[in-house]
Formats: C-alpha cells, structure tokens, sequence
C-alpha cells in the first residue's frame, strides 16, 4: 500500500472513499460542517437530521456519489468529543476508514485529518492505524480469504508539512505498523508451527533483514550459565528452549557510565498447558498466545533497529513450551536459578515467572540499568483488571509514570497495582528461598514479587498483559485476534 500526504482541499481529491470525521455537536448549518454540506448539495445535512449516524467514536455512515466532490463515496466516521480526541483515536479512526475502504472494494481512500495535533505525529499513527487495520488472523486459511486490499491511502491535512516530514513521518509509521502486525502474526500462529525453535528462526530472519543482531543461547548453554529455573519449564516438551537475545548493533555509541541500559524480557511461552498442573481443556488452544510478551519485545527491538532509541537497549525472549510428560517438572520440586536462589515449584502452570526469573537476573549481569518485563503473566490480572486494563507494577516509578502517560498516544492502557512489602510472605517456601505461587488472592501482585527477587535492585516495571493478547470482538479500526498489546507501550516509551 502507499501512504501520502496531501495538504489540499478535500473537494478537490479524487478517491474512491473520502473519510471524514464528524465531532460530537456539529451541526450540518455551522463550520466546519456547513462547507461539506453545502459541497455535497444538502446531503450531508439530511444525514444528520435522519439520525442515522451517530457522532460515538467509530460509528461510521456511508454516502454513495456525493454531489460535488471528487470522491466516489463520503464516510461520516464518528470521532467523539472534539477536547477528548487523542492520537491514540485518531489511529483507530484511520484504521476505520482503512478497513470500511477495503470491505467496499476501494482501491483509493482518503481521510481528512481534523484534529489539533502535530502534523508529524498525526501522519504517523494514521500510518499505523491504517496498517493494522489492513491485519487479518486468517494466515492458515486456503479459501476464503479477503484478498482485498486498499492501493493508496491519503493523509488529507489543513496544516503544511515539507515533503521531506511528511515522508519521514509516514516512513516511521509503516516501521511500527509493520512490526505491530509481525508481532501480531507470530501471536496467531499456532504452537505446532511457532514453536521456540521457530521463534528463534523467524527472528534471526527479520533480523538479518532489518539490521537487529539475533543471538540464540541453546539448551546446553543455558544449561552451563544454571538457567535452571527457565530450563525446569521447558524438560518436559521435546522442544528445546532457545533463550533470544536481540542487539542493536551500535559502534559509534559505546556504553557510557551512568548511561542508561534498557532491558526488555519478553515472556516466549509458545504453547502453556500448565505441564503437570494441567490446564483445564476449555480455551486451552489460547496459550499458543502465551508467547505475546515476546513478540511485542521483538516487534519493539525491530522498531529499533529501523529509528534508533535515545537510550541502550536489549531484547531477551526466553522461548520454551511448557508441557507434561515423563521428564517433567513435577510439583515440589526445587530448582537453583540462575541468581542462586532457590525456588520451589508449587504449580507448574505458574511457569512465566519461572523463565522471566532467569531472564531478568540474566539481564543484570549483562549492564541492564532498567528492567521491564512484558508478560502474559496471570489470570488474576484479568480477574482484577478485565480486558480493558492491563496491569502494571514494579518499582521504577519514574518509568511507570512514563508509561501511563503515554496511554493517550500509545492508546495501550495501564493500572499500576501495589506492591507492599505484605505480599512477600505468601510466596514464603518452607524448603527453599522462595516458592512460585501464593494463596488465591492477589494472584496478579504474588506473581510480581516473585518476580521482584529476581530484579532485586535494579529499577523494574512488570507489565502484567494475560487477556489483552487477543481480541474475541473485532472492532471497526481491526479484525478480530492477536493485538500485539505492549509493543506500542515499549516503542513509545524509548522513543520519547
Ligand atoms: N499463561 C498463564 C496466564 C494466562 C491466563 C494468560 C489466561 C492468558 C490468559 C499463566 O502461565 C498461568 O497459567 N498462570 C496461572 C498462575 C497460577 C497457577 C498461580 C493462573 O493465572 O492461573
Ligand atoms: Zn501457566
Ligand atoms: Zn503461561
């Protein structure tokens, strides 16, 4: 697809679809809206005061051969109100317009940019959103498919922007979009095809071709450094565990004291049956997903690659399968990880924090100032949060701030639960330094203090996503499935 930019009238434009979005309170007889009208001969006014189209953001009403433009149809797209519409919105509304574009067949779609933002930012999530919407989970389908596409997209704007931005913007835009739908991809594939090894292959592919350094830590050497916390999960699978380790490579900016070092430990469950505490078989086929907190850290790091961050940073995916058999990790067994604490292991399905654990100390030793870990970590978020928020702890307060703010443009949302000293005792084993899992309550925050012995005290945020890694609903900016929740987030953060 080609994105550009236009800064001129939105009469003159000829497409097949011209996207418009309408504020809460406009009214047919008052600017803006009385121009369109006026172009459009009345129709857009007998729209309106029909009431079949509703201002709510995404509710969207289609004009076929508007009088007096050069488009071949108009979209009214609900936009909300005028004082509360963010970027994050303005993403979905280009992602809309994209897809109610491809469902009419049009080859050409232009979309009015209405908002107040800056011109750059603005360009570059209608990139995004267009991209996403274009995604579709149907990788393995063989008939049927929407082969359907949008050609040319155009960025209509009041505001100038020299071509050279506009370029620019659109191009780091297609860099995250791009990325958004890889991560997404790798979320829908199914287990038997994404397994760790696979996972492994498909980074050193994108790798190679976006310039990210891909190096992959086989069992034998995960078994020399003593990952034995990582390893415990993944003895009863065939699969062998790959622990991924993603670089920038960046000669001219060595590490500098007092810089900050970026870790991202993304969480590489490909399939997660509960091994010897089994899963219960309804909705099980959805842990092929559990590996959704390392696609989005992959996803980040080949953002990176592609427009360097301000700060160092590294990618770790430890990639298992977590499943029962003969050699499996049993409960109540105790295993040394790779900082030298102990670990009972309670429950064998509380198996992320196992491999994070490892990760996490890994990262440590390798310089990382900063930690933050993405994870499709507990039930117990969903039960706490739903799927609107996902959770947020850790104790790098600054970086949780950071992160909450820039909700409005990542439009990813976040709720910080507590951490208090309290919690630690219910992970308290009898046997060894720690156990893996607490009582019933507070599942979401047990979960995290594990974790937190792990980071000890290097500043660290846990982003806890379990239920935002797929979407059951399908919206009008994106169809149904994988999201790649957390990539925005990470991208964001470093980048501003
Ligand atoms: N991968 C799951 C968490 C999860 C649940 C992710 C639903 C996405 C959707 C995790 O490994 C897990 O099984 N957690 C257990 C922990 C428990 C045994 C303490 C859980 O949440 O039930
Ligand atoms: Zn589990
Ligand atoms: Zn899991």
């Amino acid at each position: 697809m080609r994105i550009e930019f236009l800064a001129r009238k939105y009469i003159e434009v000829a497409c097949d679809m011209l996207a418009y979005p309408v504020f809460e309170g406009e009214k047919p007889d008052s600017d803006p809206l009385v121009s369109l009208d006026k172009a459009t001969r009345g129709i857009v006014a007998a729209v309106l005061d029909s009431g079949e189209f509703k201002t709510d953001l995404h509710h969207a009403c289609v004009i076929h051969h508007p009088a007096g433009l050069k488009a071949g149809r108009l979209l009214l797209i609900g936009a909300g109100k005028k004082e509360e519409f963010t970027l994050a919105m303005l993403r979905q509304v280009a992602g809309t317009a994209a897809r109610a574009g491809r469902g009419a067949g049009c080859k050409s779609v232009a979309l009015l940019d209405r908002g107040d933002h800056d011109a750059r930012e603005a360009a570059r999530v209608i990139t995004e959103g267009v991209l996403y919407g274009q995604y579709d989970s149907d990788i393995h389908k063989t008939r049927d498919k929407d082969e359907r596409a949008v050609e040319r997209f155009v960025i209509l704007s009041k505001q100038r922007m020299a071509r050279s931005e506009a370029e620019a913007a659109i191009g780091r835009g297609t860099i995250i979009g791009e990325a958004t739908n890889f991560a997404r991809s790798l979320v829908d594939e199914p287990a038997n095809i994404l397994t760790p090894a696979q996972f492994a292959e498909r980074a050193l592919a994108v790798g190679a071709r976006v310039g990210l350094e891909v190096q992959i830590l086989e069992r034998e050497e995960l078994e020399k450094l003593g990952m034995n916390a990582m390893l415990a999960v993944s003895r009863g699978s065939a699969e062998p565990p790959k622990l991924l380790i993603l670089r920038i490579p960046e000669p001219e900016r060595k590490a500098r004291d007092g810089a900050p070092f970026h870790a991202l430990i993304g969480k590489g469950v490909t399939f997660d049956s509960g091994g010897i505490s089994i899963k219960p078989a309804e909705k099980m086929e959805r842990m092929k997903g559990d590996m959704a907190g390392g696609a989005a850290v992959l996803g980040a790091m080949i953002v990176f690659a592609q427009i360097r961050p301000r700060h160092r940073v590294i990618g770790l995916i430890p990639a298992v399968e977590n499943l029962p058999s003969g050699s499996a990790t049993k409960p109540g067994d105790v295993v040394r990880a790779f900082s030298g604490k102990t670990v009972e292991i309670i429950n064998t399905d509380a198996e992320g924090r196992l491999i994070l654990a490892d990760a996490l100390a890994y990262a440590r030793t390798l310089g990382a100032t900063n930690l933050i870990d993405i994870a499709t970590l507990t039930g117990a978020v969903m039960v706490a949060l739903g799927m609107v928020n996902a959770g947020v702890m850790g104790t790098d307060q600054k970086t949780i701030d950071r992160m909450r703010k820039n909700v409005y443009v990542a439009g990813e949302k976040l709720w910080q639960l507590p951490l208090d000293d309290e919690y630690r005792r219910l992970i308290r084993s009898e046997v060894a330094d720690i156990k893996n899992v607490g009582n019933r309550w507070g599942g979401a925050i047990t979960a995290a203090k594990f974790l937190q012995e792990f980071a000890e005290s290097t500043p660290w945020v846990h982003l806890d996503i379990a239920g935002m890694e797929y979407d059951d609903e399908g919206h009008p900016y994106c169809s149904r499935g994988a999201t790649g929740f957390g990539l925005r987030t990470l991208v964001q953060l470093m980048m501003s």
